[in-house]
């Protein structure tokens, strides 16, 4: 199956440049910086390899639109944006000058200050490398987590709750292995309501990667502790990103986070400020 191109303002500006320069090629990535290909620069707009062909005034508009991404599409182009009925929320691509994040609700779902969501995705799946066995990934978003942590992983089962924020991800390039790989099971429901459905001791690794305390306080709760703990197994590790444990709004989570956790059973938990998160041992 061929992939569709998707672009953000920084292949815009590429192309722009190119135009600009006076040259009849550019090499420009059609999937936000993953490969690279040659693309035609005519007098109306440019052509890519397979044919499809975009207008400079839809390059324009691209260059100027630095929250979206755009998926190109028989000549014309349409931002990666979706309003998810089930959340009542506008979920969207955001573009970086590497890889993109989402935006939900006005919330980027990764870091993106000074580091980029994959370097970010990196650090959190340090905290329990190596990653064997089965994991769990509580709260799939871009499926990054997901896609790192199946690199060394037997399986990754990984639960997301929004149908929009998963109709994001079939559209991002950078999540295409979250389709692709046999390894990953994909979960659509509440991880609040799915993770007592396993049974005891199922996983060797929990990625617990929650959306901000404001907005889904009962994945930070004792109840859903104690179900994360019952099924990871003797000797597993959980990563529980909360947010910059030096902020005073995540250190107050961190804080009730870290009591719950050794209350669930947890015999060591640990922060690691690098990667935004804890890490509980069981
Ligand atoms: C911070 S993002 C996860 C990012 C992900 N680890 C990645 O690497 O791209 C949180 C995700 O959890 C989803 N979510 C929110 N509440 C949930 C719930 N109760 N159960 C499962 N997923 C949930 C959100 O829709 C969002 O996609």
């Amino acid at each position: 199956m061929t992939q569709a191109i998707v672009l953000s303002y920084v292949q815009a500006e590429a192309l722009l440049a190119a135009r600009q320069q006076g040259q009849a090629t550019v090499e420009v990535s059609p999937d936000l910086g993953i490969s690279l290909v040659t693309v035609e620069l005519l007098h109306e707009g440019v052509t890519f390899p397979g044919g499809e062909h975009l207008r400079w005034k839809d390059i324009e508009k691209i260059k100027k639109s630095p929250t979206n991404c755009f998926v190109v599409q028989g000549g014309s182009i349409r931002a990666i944006q979706v309003f998810s009925e089930y959340t009542n929320r506008v979920c969207s691509l955001l573009p970086t000058k590497h890889t993109p994040s989402m935006l939900i609700a006005g919330f980027t779902m990764h870091r993106i200050v000074d580091i980029d969501p994959m370097q970010d995705t990196l650090k959190k799946i340090a905290t329990i490398a190596p990653i064997t066995g089965r994991v769990l990934d509580t709260a799939t978003g871009l499926g990054y987590t997901a896609i790192e942590a199946a690199r060394t992983a037997q399986q990754v089962v990984t639960i997301e709750l929004d149908p929009g924020a998963q109709e994001i991800a079939r559209l991002n390039p950078w999540s295409r292995d979250l389709f692709n790989n046999a390894k990953i099971q994909q979960l659509m429901g509440d991880a609040y309501e799915v993770v007592p459905t396993f049974e005891d001791e199922t996983f060797d690794r929990i990625i617990h990667d929650p959306p901000v305390f404001s907005l889904a306080g009962e994945l930070y709760s004792g109840v859903f502790y104690r179900q994360l703990f019952r099924v990871l197994k003797r000797g597993g590790r959980l990563f529980h990103y909360i947010g910059d444990l030096n902020s005073k709004s995540s250190g107050t989570v961190t804080r009730g986070a870290l009591k719950r956790l050794q209350e669930a059973g947890f015999t060591r938990v640990v922060r690691r400020p690098e990667a935004y998160g804890v890490v509980a041992y069981k």
